[in-house]
């Protein structure tokens, strides 16, 4: 079994295996050199040879234990007909949301959108590169995709006033999202990704009471769905309030923690398989703070299954040798 399944089903903890989220991106020469021939940055998702050879190019530099399929969390509302963009130094731009036509989609359309997707995924897993490693495939949590899908940018601190004015409307998108979630996730799971994440990025921005029915009850319900092909599914529900109330009720069988948490704490308060924590701003600080703060997660995680990974994405500006050193430091310990 590969080191990251030994790790989330079966516990070990005599092994410590890395991936980091971001891994492919613009922190990585060889793919700024790609990425400035393509500006269209949906293209380039939906471009299999592209996205296979982005995917890899982590893991012909660090000896890393998963490749995760470079593509992108809001490739489901572009899949469900919303105009979405990128705008540089802006971030992600949705357009209006039309329900009746997000109504008429049905299964072939979005697969006929989404399909390099899974074509990179298969190409990717054939790859030698990723033997005995795995191949995570990814979603967004319905939470944060409704939080684009209606705010159309990112948030950044808070909601707009009158996010929930249209209940209607949320409910019925978050009806579509389950659906066209599960195809989504069926389909990465068919063409060979071995585990799933869920990334909610924004579960930071709900109160208490808000927490049930638009993160719990739907996170809940895709984490059923993925456990269904007995592939594991990894929750990163981003500066959520309280982790180990959300490990209780959405089980997943490991969760992500965000750079904000005390990690001691964590550990005693959680027994699932825990991945990340790390600041990503650290490896934009010198060799010795990061080999400093490195130790300290993996001695805090040293009888815990753990999965080393940061608290959020590889910044851009960092340095690959710093990348380079910390996976060898992981790999030593
Ligand atoms: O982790 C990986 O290496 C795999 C690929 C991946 C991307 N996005 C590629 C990407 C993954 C897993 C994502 C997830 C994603 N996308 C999330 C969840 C994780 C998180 O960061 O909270 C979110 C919220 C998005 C939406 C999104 N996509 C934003 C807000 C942005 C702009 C900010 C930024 O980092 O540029 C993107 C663009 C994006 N997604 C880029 C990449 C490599 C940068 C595109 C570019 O080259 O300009």
């Amino acid at each position: 079994m590969s080191p990251l399944l030994d790790c989330i089903k079966k516990k070990k903890t005599n092994i410590k295996p890395i991936w980091l989220m971001r891994q492919a991106g613009r922190y990585l020469p060889e793919f700024r050199e790609i990425r400035k021939k393509n500006p269209n940055f949906i293209k380039l998702c939906l471009n299999k040879k592209l996205s296979s050879e982005i995917t890899l190019q982590p893991l012909k530099r660090f000896d890393l234990d998963a490749a995760i399929i470079f593509s992108d969390i809001l490739m489901t509302p572009y899949g469900l007909n919303q105009k979405v963009s990128f705008k540089k130094n802006f971030g992600p731009s949705l357009g209006p949301i039309n329900l009746n036509k997000i109504i008429e989609i049905d299964e072939v359309d979005f697969l006929n959108k989404l399909s390099p997707i899974y074509k990179s995924i298969s190409n990717v897993k054939k790859n030698s590169l990723t033997n005995n490693k795995d191949v995570i495939g990814f979603i967004g949590a319905p939470w944060t995709l409704l939080v684009y899908m209606i705010n159309k940018i990112s948030p950044k601190k808070k909601l707009i006033k009158n996010f929930f004015i249209n209940k209607i409307l949320i409910n019925k998108i978050l009806i579509i999202l389950e659906k066209f979630l599960k195809i989504h996730i069926k389909q990465q799971i068919n063409h060979g990704a071995t585990v799933i994440q869920i990334f909610d990025s924004w579960a930071g921005l709900l109160n208490e009471k808000e927490l049930p029915k638009y993160i719990y009850h739907p996170t809940l319900n895709l984490v059923n769905y993925v456990k269904s092909f007995n592939v594991p599914a990894i929750c990163f529900p981003r500066e959520i309030k309280n982790y180990k109330t959300f490990c209780e009720i959405v089980k997943p069988n490991a969760i992500n923690i965000d750079y904000k948490v005390d990690p001691k704490l964590i550990a005693k308060q959680i027994n699932i398989p825990i991945q990340g924590g790390l600041d990503p701003k650290i490896l934009l600080t010198d060799k010795d703070k990061l080999k400093k703060k490195t130790l300290k997660y993996l001695n805090i995680f040293k009888d815990h299954p753990y999965i080393f990974n940061l608290g959020h994405g590889v910044l851009p500006e960092t340095d690959p040798m710093m990348v380079d050193y910390l996976v060898k430091i992981v790999k030593d310990y």
